[in-house]
């Protein structure tokens, strides 16, 4: 009987860790901060995102806003944000605010056009698979666009569904 095939689980999860962050150059990996203040709670709570990646087209800016996610449509969720009537309720007085949507039925490009359309400052795309991939996305401006996890978006999205005002900080500063 032999153990040599018993690569400790914390090696492992170290070299998957750095085999990442190598893959992607560092510059295209924000850091992504989140503060969500619920109705009727006294205080605000921070979270922290470390699995984004910006597209392949996005310029590499740091920005801050409001995140908001499509109004439903014709009665049924729209999250993907591929329908040409797909609106987002922006208050009047909000100044920056950053577009949710969920990955899938429409390409990259059109989801970052449409939140751009909209006056979106960036566009957060979370993938509908738990791996990341490079979002490639010509032509669309100087938005900010990046991805993150599917755990991740759902999880700002609970928030979103309490009426939670979510704000985000998508920083260009290297981590390490
Ligand atoms: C990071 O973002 C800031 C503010 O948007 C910008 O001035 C700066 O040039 C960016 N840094 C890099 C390395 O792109
Ligand atoms: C899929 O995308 C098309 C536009 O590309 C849109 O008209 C349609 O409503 C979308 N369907 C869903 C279920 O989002
Ligand atoms: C969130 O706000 C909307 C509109 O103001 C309201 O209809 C809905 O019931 C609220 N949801 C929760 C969970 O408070």
């Amino acid at each position: 009987m032999t153990c040599s095939g018993h690569i400790p689980n914390v090696v492992l999860m170290t070299f998957l860790y750095w085999g990442v962050r190598l893959t992607w150059a560092a510059s295209s990996l924000p850091f992504i901060t989140l503060t969500v203040q619920e109705p009727g709670q006294d205080h605000p709570h921070y979270f922290l995102i470390r699995q984004g990646v910006y597209g392949l087209n996005s310029p590499l800016l740091e920005v801050r806003g409001q995140v908001l996610a499509p109004q439903p449509l014709r009665g049924t969720l729209n999250l993907q944000g591929c329908d040409p009537e797909t609106h987002f309720q922006v208050p009047p007085d909000l100044k920056q605010w950053i577009a949710l949507l969920q990955r899938g039925n429409c390409t990259f490009k059109e989801k970052i056009s449409r939140a751009a359309f909209h006056h979106a400052i960036a566009a957060v795309i979370y993938n509908s698979k738990p791996e990341m991939i490079n979002m490639v996305h010509e032509g669309t401006g100087k938005i900010v666009a990046v991805m993150i996890p599917e755990s991740e978006g759902n999880h700002i999205l609970s928030y979103l569904e309490k009426n939670a005002s979510v704000q985000m900080t998508i920083s260009n500063k290297t981590s390490y």
